[in-house]
């Protein structure tokens, strides 16, 4: 599986079965943590099970079982930090699927008693990331819950602030910004918007203000994904990092 593929197999999984992570893929897991916490600065942190082989426990009213793994997603704050800890947060969810994991980010709804996780000075444990194996059949209550959130996706026209129009602009343009929506986001907000001012300048990422204030974590997710997208499409670059930042093609 690729990349691109990677972005169209994930979801959040909110059910996990008792099925353990092979030795292998938790050997591929901690090294993608080992890398992203040398180039990204990060401090993320992989947990295996407890004695009763499961790792965290998560809010029953979201999450059918507990996973065998999960990554305390441990950053610094501060707009470009957190922007960060998206960005490669998300490379690691992408990693797991390939996998063939099923991951979620999880901001809130985990049993924080549970938790086992190391915080810096300077640092907050901003999400974790279980990590496991979905049941073959996802329960009908978590379908339901992602259908209903899914169903909040913004409209092309709230994304797109462009000088041209989404239809007219390269296809390498349009396949990183749908790559992007197609990104998880707290509570499905997709806090952010794509413009370019001309045919000729830069493609730029900025955030918009949101409730659960994790605009900048989800503005470091849609820039993770556009640029997988762009770069299958032979445009490789990267980002500037804050809010407004351009695509620079290499
Ligand atoms: C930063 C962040 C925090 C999130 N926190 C939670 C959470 O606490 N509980 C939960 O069930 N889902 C959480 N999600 C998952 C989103 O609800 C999900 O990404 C969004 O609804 C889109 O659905 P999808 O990821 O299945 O495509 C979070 C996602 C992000 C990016």
């Amino acid at each position: 599986m690729d990349l691109v593929e990677a972005i169209e197999q994930r979801i959040s999984c909110r059910a996990f079965d008792m099925r353990p992570v092979e030795e292998e893929k938790l050997a591929a897991l901690k090294a993608e943590v080992e890398r992203i916490n040398e180039v990204g600065g990060l401090n993320f942190q992989l947990y295996g099970p407890r004695e009763d082989g499961s790792a965290l426990d998560m809010s029953p009213g979201m999450f059918a079982g507990n996973p065998p793994c999960y990554v305390a997603l441990v950053g610094k704050t501060g707009a470009e930090a957190e922007e960060k800890l998206g960005y490669y947060g998300e490379q690691l969810v992408l990693v797991a699927t390939q996998l063939g994991l099923g991951t979620c980010w999880v901001a809130s709804t985990y049993d924080t008693d549970t938790v086992r996780a190391d915080v810096g000075e300077g640092e907050k444990l901003w999400c974790v990331l279980p990590v496991g194996y979905a049941p073959a059949k996802m329960p009908l209550k978590q379908r339901t819950l992602r259908a209903g959130l899914r169903r909040r996706d913004k409209k092309m026209d709230a994304i797109w602030h462009g000088a041209i129009p989404f239809a007219q602009v390269p296809e390498w343009v349009q396949a990183g910004v749908i790559a992007a929506q197609k990104g998880p986001s707290a509570v499905n907000s997709q806090p952010y918007v794509f413009s370019q001012e001309s045919a000729d300048a830069p493609v730029r990422a900025e955030a918009v203000p949101a409730r659960t204030t994790l605009e900048n974590v989800d503005l470091g997710i849609a820039k993770c994904h556009f640029q997988v997208a762009a770069e299958a499409c032979g445009k490789p670059g990267h980002w500037e990092w804050d809010s407004g930042g351009a695509y620079v093609l290499d």
